[in-house]
């Protein structure tokens, strides 16, 4: 198979609306990408089903929200291809027989599944769906004929597990028929949530929407996390660890005046409503117009769903194909 071009595959599982901590890494990723590529952009909402047995209006509404998320941050229909997982049925098709290329055993090892079940209390009693969505993801990527996935560390399993499944394929049929790919790790820094304990996500709810309101973000940058032993305005502070500093190194773009600031903190007789105050007013100018565009495209909610129609179609002309192959070559075709 040639693997001339470099076809991007990347996408979001869709349990609602976009946050900050996928502003400063994912999407800038795929902003750069669409220049260059016309990335496949995939709205997983068959996945996030997997995650969210039954909450159908919940995962229906997240495909629209991630949609605007994407177009007011620049995502552009004409650079990217944006597709919903379930509007490509095939990809539904190749996971049922990938599920036979891979162990129960295999599954329940994959590290990014094993954890996220800990997260969840729910080790043992765990959907069918959710223990194979590697496989469903491996279907994705293979079925779009991808070759670079853009990917945070913790999607590599994904990657590998995709790779052993589609060896494997093309063992059995003596024949390579599916490409393997490989992740682009994203190495922008991954952001903190606001309360300082790991990474900013939806699950942990410490995330700040891209929609967030102007009322919103001030909550959650007086909320946010700085030093717990910075009791006095006079004590010197630290900046590991402390949030609002990597927000700002995150999204301030006057780094010397960051760099100021963060000596005068560690210095002693900065007060946390400085530093806050500087980020409130950053983060303001940053999300605002994000949020204006936002506002404007929801008023015609068919147009964003008549783009995510077309993605699909076009996305899907080029699964067809795949699985074209894929049944050619074990066998099942009968005419
Ligand atoms: N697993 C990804 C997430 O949790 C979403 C996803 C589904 C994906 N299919 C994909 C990512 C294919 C890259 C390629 O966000």
């Amino acid at each position: 198979m040639s693997q001339a071009t470099t076809v991007v595959v990347t996408g979001d599982r869709t349990t609602g609306p976009l946050h900050l901590g996928h502003f400063a890494g994912s999407l800038q990723t795929r902003l750069q990408l669409q220049e260059q590529h016309n990335p496949f952009l995939l709205l997983a909402d068959t996945q996030a089903l997997a995650d969210h047995q039954g909450d159908y209006s919940k995962v229906r509404q997240a495909v629209i929200d991630v949609a605007l998320d994407y177009l007011a941050v620049g995502i552009d229909p004409k650079k990217s291809t944006i597709l919903i997982q379930s509007m490509v049925p095939e990809l539904a098709e190749l996971s049922f027989y990938m599920m036979n290329l891979v162990s129960v055993a295999r599954l329940e090892r994959n590290p990014t599944v094993k954890s996220e079940l800990r997260a969840k209390g729910q080790e043992r009693d765990v959907a069918a769906g959710f223990l194979s969505y590697p496989v469903s993801q491996a279907a994705d990527i293979t079925a779009l004929r991808g070759t670079l996935i853009p990917v945070g560390a913790d999607q590599l399993p994904m990657i590998e597990q995709t790779n052993e499944i589609v060896r494997r394929f093309n063992r059995m049929v003596g024949e390579d028929i599916l490409n393997e790919c490989e992740a682009l790790l994203s190495d922008t820094t991954r952001l903190p949530g606001i309360d300082g304990k790991g990474k900013m996500s939806r699950a942990a709810g410490n995330f700040i929407a891209l929609s967030a309101s102007a009322d919103e973000i001030s909550a959650a940058v007086n909320k946010m996390y700085t030093d717990s032993n910075h009791l006095t305005v006079g004590s010197p502070g630290q900046i590991e660890g402390n949030v609002v500093f990597s927000f700002l190194d995150a999204f301030d773009s006057d780094s010397v005046k960051v760099a100021e600031l963060k000596a005068q903190y560690q210095h002693g007789g900065l007060a946390d409503s400085v530093i806050k105050a500087r980020l409130n007013e950053v983060l303001q100018a940053l999300l605002g117009p994000i949020r204006e565009r936002r506002n404007e495209l929801a008023k015609n909610p068919d147009e964003v769903l008549s783009m995510l129609l077309c993605g699909s179609a076009k996305a899907r002309q080029t699964a067809v194909l795949t699985l074209h192959k894929v049944k050619k070559a074990m066998g099942m075709y009968y005419f």
